[in-house]
């Protein structure tokens, strides 16, 4: 088979802020692949049920109505004109609602709902069904594609994490605290690695790639060498 036919699954996981979109979207590109970001498709959710009054105080969620909610929620991509990729819930793009702090405070106790994962886990394996695609979460490489071909595990120190995740925000006009960004940050990672079910965990077939001193040049040159490599054997 030519290597150009030979489409595979590259599972992009790791820490929240550790950049794990900007890779796997620049990858996508470069290599014609699809890209799915699947913390996008929790964070819909969790905006799906903030707005239908299922999280309470204390970041309290009440399981069985979001559980019954789950068939109404249609989570779908967009490719919008300057080539950046919108989440669309029940058809609204909400893809700047979603990436707000009050979504990001709710977000990891809606994705350790058994039910939700199951939900979204089914709905991302049918994604990739063609293969020829670029996912990044926490348990691709583990549960939703323990066969993919590429796993990739990402990594960088809180702080430098936490220092990106304000940036950004700041770019999009969203005025943040960094104190209160990085207790976020911590805190998520916290729950995603301690939840019972899927938990955020590095594949042990995964290769680590600490980016805190990569510029994204070298970052693109590092992936676009390993699905090469992956590729051509
Ligand atoms: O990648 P992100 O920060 O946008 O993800 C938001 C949250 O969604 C993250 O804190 C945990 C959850 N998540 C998950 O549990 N499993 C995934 N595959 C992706 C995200």
């Amino acid at each position: 088979m030519d290597t150009n036919d030979k489409k595979i699954i590259i599972a992009i996981d790791g820490y929240s802020s550790s950049g794990k979109s900007t890779m796997a979207k620049s990858l996508a590109k470069a290599i014609g692949y699809k890209y799915v970001d699947t913390g996008a498709m929790y964070r819909a959710v969790t905006l799906y049920a903030m707005r239908h009054g299922m999280i309470g105080a204390n970041h309290t969620v009440n399981i069985p109505a979001i559980e019954e909610a789950l068939h109404k929620i249609d989570i779908t991509f967009t490719l919008m004109p300057d080539g950046t990729q919108h989440t669309l819930l029940n058809g609204e793009d909400v893809e700047n609602l979603i990436r707000q702090l009050d979504v990001s405070e709710n977000v990891s106790p809606v994705s350790a709902i058994p039910a939700v994962r199951q939900n979204l886990v089914r709905k991302q394996q049918d994604f990739g069904k063609e293969r020829g695609i670029v996912m990044d979460g926490r348990d691709i490489g583990t549960t939703v594609f323990p066969d993919a071909e590429l796993k990739i595990f990402v990594n960088a120190p809180a702080a430098t994490r936490a220092m990106r995740r304000v940036k950004e925000l700041q770019e999009k006009g969203v005025p943040v605290s960094y104190d209160k960004v990085l207790a976020n940050v911590v805190s998520r990672d916290r729950q995603d690695e301690t939840r019972a079910e899927s938990p955020l965990r590095r594949a042990e077939d995964a290769v680590d790639l600490d980016n805190s001193n990569l510029t994204l040049k070298e970052q693109d040159a590092i992936l676009i060498k390993l699905y090469n490599d992956r590729i051509s054997c």
